[in-house]
C-alpha cells in the first residue's frame, strides 16, 4: 500500500504522524510544495496550478491513495482533483461540524482558524450554511503562523505576541471553541490552549481526515513494513526535518 499526503509543506506533517501511528504499515510518500509554501493567500487559480502538479508527482510513484493534508489545497482544488485522478482522495476542511455538536458549549460562538484562502472559499461557506451555523461563527486569519512554522518558530516571544493579540477576543463568556482549520495550526495548539479561557474547546480535523484514510483501505486491510519518503517541491531529502517537527508534536504532549 503506497500512500501520497500532499501540503504545501510542513504542516500536513501533523496529519502524517497521525497516520503512522495509526496505520504503521504502508509506504508513505510526503509531498511538502516549499519551493511555494505559504498557499494561503495565493489566487485560487495558482494554487489549483500548484496542487495539481505536486499531485500527478505523487501519481506517477504510483501511490494507491492520496491524502491531501492541507485545508488550504481541499477547499479549491480537491473538486477537479477528484475528475482528474481515479484513485481515492482524502480531503481536508475546518472540523466545524465536530465544533457544532459540541454539546458542553451549545449556545456558544465558534471560532474556525485558517488561512485566508480557505476563509474566503466557497466551500467552507456551503459548510457552515448547510449546518445552519453562520449566525454563531467568527471566521480568523492565523496566516503567520504558517510562516512560523515553516521557520521552526515555536515558542518564540514573536509567535507568543502574534497569538495573544489575535486571540485576545476571545472570553469564555462569548466563545465555546475554537476550530484549528490549517494542518500547520497544530504545532501551535499547547501554546493557543495556554492563550485561550481553559473552557474554550480546541478542535481539529487531523484525527477525522486519518479515520477516513483508514475507511479507503482495501479489505483486508495490507500490512506492509512501514517506510516513509520525505520529498520537497520534487526532490526526496532526508527524513531529519521530519523527525524534528515530529518531535516537536511530541513535545505539546508533555
Ligand atoms: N497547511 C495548509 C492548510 O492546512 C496551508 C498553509 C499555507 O500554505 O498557507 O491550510
Amino acid at each position: 500500500m503506497k500512500i501520497g499526503f500532499f501540503d504545501s509543506g510542513i504542516g500536513g506533517l501533523t496529519v502524517l504522524r497521525e497516520a503512522i501511528r495509526q496505520y504503521p504499515h504502508a509506504q508513505y510518500y510526503y509531498y511538502a510544495d516549499t519551493a511555494h509554501v505559504p498557499y494561503g493567500k495565493r489566487s485560487e487559480t495558482k494554487i489549483k496550478e500548484l496542487v495539481s502538479a505536486s499531485v500527478d508527482f505523487l501519481v506517477n510513484l504510483e501511490v494507491d491513495m492520496i491524502v491531501l493534508a492541507c485545508n488550504t489545497a481541499t477547499s479549491v482544488a480537491v473538486r477537479d482533483l477528484r475528475k482528474k485522478i481515479d484513485i481515492p482522495i482524502v480531503g481536508m476542511e475546518p472540523a466545524v461540524k465536530p465544533a457544532t455538536e459540541l454539546r458542553s458549549v451549545k449556545k456558544k460562538r465558534i471560532v474556525v482558524a485558517a488561512t485566508p484562502t480557505t476563509l474566503s472559499a466557497a466551500k467552507l461557506d456551503t459548510l457552515i450554511t448547510d449546518l445552519e451555523a453562520k449566525d454563531r461563527i467568527d471566521l480568523l486569519s492565523l496566516q503567520k503562523l504558517v510562516v512560523f512554522a515553516e521557520q521552526s518558530k515555536f515558542d518564540t516571544n514573536a509567535v507568543r505576541n502574534y497569538l495573544s493579540r489575535k486571540l485576545s477576543f476571545i472570553s469564555s463568556k462569548k466563545y465555546g471553541s475554537i476550530v484549528l482549520g490549517c494542518t500547520h495550526f497544530i504545532y501551535y495548539k499547547k501554546l493557543i490552549a495556554e492563550l485561550l479561557p481553559p473552557a474554550v474547546t480546541i478542535i481539529d480535523g487531523n484525527a477525522g481526515t486519518v479515520s477516513r484514510m483508514l475507511d479507503l483501505l482495501p479489505q483486508p486491510i495490507p500490512t506492509i513494513k512501514l517506510e516513509v519518503h520525505y520529498y520537497e517541491s520534487g526532490e526526496e531529502k532526508t527524513l531529519d526535518k521530519m523527525y524534528t517537527y515530529f518531535n516537536w508534536l511530541e513535545n505539546q504532549k508533555k
